[in-house]
């Protein structure tokens, strides 16, 4: 299997939510186990989601809009991922 397969893939949408695809474990703001049932997760970014953290649609209706950040900018200026540490 390569090292391709094996990575999950996060994809950001445009104005819409995260597409998680791959085996993952979701955990909430309290590292509570949230059960994940599809092989593609909808994550919510827009905050309206009825179904948090899933998204459940709600941001079609409602104003968002997210800023895009080029992957370029997604490391802090020393290198180091912001997710880090
Ligand atoms: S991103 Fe879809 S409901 Fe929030």
């Amino acid at each position: 299997m390569s090292r391709r397969a094996e990575v999950g893939v996060v994809r950001v949408t445009e104005d819409g939510p995260l597409l998680v695809r791959g085996p993952i474990r979701l955990v909430d703001e309290r590292g509570d186990e949230v059960p994940v049932r599809r092989r593609v997760n909808a994550i919510c970014r827009c905050g309206r989601s009825a179904t948090q953290p899933f998204c459940d649609g709600t941001h079609k209706i409602v104003p968002f809009s997210p800023r895009a950040v080029p992957a370029a900018s997604a490391e802090g200026p020393a290198g180091e991922s912001p997710l880090a540490g």
